[in-house]
């Protein structure tokens, strides 16, 4: 089967983008807390009316953390899983080493990245937020799956970065300029990435027998459900370090309310905008027509 893509015309897409850290965040680029760090349709604050304008605000700005915290630790596993499928070849095609080993560069630039934001964020906010992790056990977690399943859930992420830019981001001028920038160049060097993960996905699969394919898509469903099980337990981080930025003990109608929007929100944000992206869901369908159907009858949940 002919690839959509090909390395040499990626290499050169990711070769004309190239930003630096320094250039995004640092010196006088600093985070403006009197704004809006992520979308209203990643953030969901604004449905849950018992809050002031104010603590939908710092809602925002927690999820915006957990944002940054969240890639950073999805990061900790795309990083390996591409040194470790550039490497058996490296003699082989040019333009796939080199290409690879770019996209392994940008991811651990990435990395680098939010880790700056992070502490950019840690000294703007005048509390404590808790995040799930750490991000290496998460990560040998998910390595220890079936290669197949482990690049199916990248893929799924790489285009959900397409979708977070391209549908919420772009457009909102509201946002604090420097966390839309951030935003923005992560989807210029992402564009790339998806289509790698998808010459990565036919590469794997070209390679893998039927039940090895089976157990590949098994195997995604299940780190889903430990990033599933990891963002729930990040609702709960995220309700504590509300209460406690803001001072508002929410009652146990208030917690069940939080707990239902937000779960629901974390679960569009970094699940059900990627499992239903039409890129992956093609992808996919040219695995396994039986997968695509099934991913497609669940993805309600996550959205
Ligand atoms: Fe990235
Ligand atoms: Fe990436």
């Amino acid at each position: 089967m002919k690839s959509r893509y090909s390395y040499k015309e990626t290499l050169e897409s990711a070769e004309k983008v190239g930003w630096r850290v320094e250039d995004i965040i640092g010196g006088d680029k600093r985070l403006d807390f009197k704004r809006p760090f992520l979308p209203e349709s990643l953030a969901r604050v604004n449905s849950i009316d018992f809050l002031t304008n104010e603590e939908k605000l710092t809602l925002n700005q927690i999820r915006g953390y957990g944002y940054l915290y969240t890639f950073g630790l999805v990061e900790e596993f795309i990083l390996p899983f591409i040194l470790d499928h550039a490497r058996p070849q490296l003699p082989g095609d040019d333009y796939r080493t080199r290409a690879l080993l770019r996209f392994a560069g940008e991811e651990a630039k990435h990395i680098h990245l939010f880790k700056e934001f992070v502490s950019e964020f840690k000294q703007g906010f005048a509390t404590r937020c808790d995040t799930i992790g750490p991000p290496q056990e998460i990560a040998r977690a998910v390595l220890s799956h079936h290669p197949l399943g482990v690049v199916l859930v990248i893929l799924q992420i790489e285009w959900m970065t397409q979708r977070h830019y391209l549908d919420s981001v772009r457009d909102d001028q509201g946002l604090d300029p420097q966390f839309k920038s951030l935003l923005r160049h992560h989807w210029m060097e992402e564009a790339q990435h998806a289509k790698l993960d998808t010459l990565m996905v036919e590469a794997l699969s070209a390679a893998c027998s039927p039940a090895e394919i089976e157990q590949g898509i098994g195997d995604y469903a299940a780190i889903g459900g430990i990033l599933d099980g990891g963002l729930r337990q990040q609702v709960e981080f995220d309700m504590q370090s509300f209460q406690r930025a803001t001072g508002h003990a929410l009652n146990a109608e208030e917690q069940d309310r939080f707990r239902a929007v937000q779960t629901q929100a974390i679960r569009w944000t970094y699940l059900g905008s990627g499992m239903t992206h039409p890129k992956f869901l093609e992808t996919v369908g040219d695995l396994s027509p039986v997968a695509r159907a099934n991913i497609q009858e669940m993805a309600p949940a996550f959205c």
